[in-house]
């Protein structure tokens, strides 16, 4: 069969505690966090908490939002994402920080985006043509660093595929 082949890679950073995140980084992920015990997730009882930095310097801060119709629901990223978008839309997003746990059980490895949430905040790093770091971390303690959404999300389906 005549095929070749085709390679993605991702690289991604680990700190084994948040402690030895960047001053800036630790406090924004203190912030994501604080957002989720803002969560309202009857029904899952996972809280995730996402914060948002952006040029001017303003935070914006999300969280899951669950509904009885489950997928009316969204995560703490769209909600902090689509927030920002909407209250500041020329504003370049500089960083998010994401922070998830269980009422259920022990989140000790990071939380890591996903897919759905991946696709939007890609629109967002492309709309504005630079990287957006994403870090995200468990209740505490390791936290997981992609400098760009892309390196989450490879093989993309973008505005040049429509
Ligand atoms: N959730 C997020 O908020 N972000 C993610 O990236 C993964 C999942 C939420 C959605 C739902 O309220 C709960 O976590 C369980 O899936």
């Amino acid at each position: 069969m005549l095929m070749k082949e085709i390679k993605l890679d991702t690289i991604l950073y680990v700190f084994e505690h948040h402690n030895d995140l960047p001053e800036q980084v630790q406090w924004l992920m203190n912030q994501a966090v604080e957002a989720r015990e803002k969560a309202y997730a009857p029904y899952s009882r996972f809280k995730v908490g996402a914060a948002v930095l952006l040029n001017n310097g303003s935070v914006v801060l999300g969280s899951n939002q669950e509904n009885a119709a489950y997928p009316s629901g969204l995560c703490a990223e769209r909600t902090a994402v689509f927030a920002a978008g909407a209250n500041y839309p020329e504003e370049e997003i500089r960083c998010i920080c994401i922070s998830g746990t269980s009422d259920l059980k022990e989140t000790a490895e990071p939380i890591p985006p996903c897919g759905a949430c991946r696709q939007s905040l890609l629109e967002y790093e492309l709309k504005q043509k630079k990287n957006i770091p994403v870090y995200f971390m468990g209740k505490s303690g390791m936290v997981i660093k992609s400098s760009s959404v892309q390196n989450l999300l490879p093989y993309i389906f973008k505005e040049e595929n429509l």
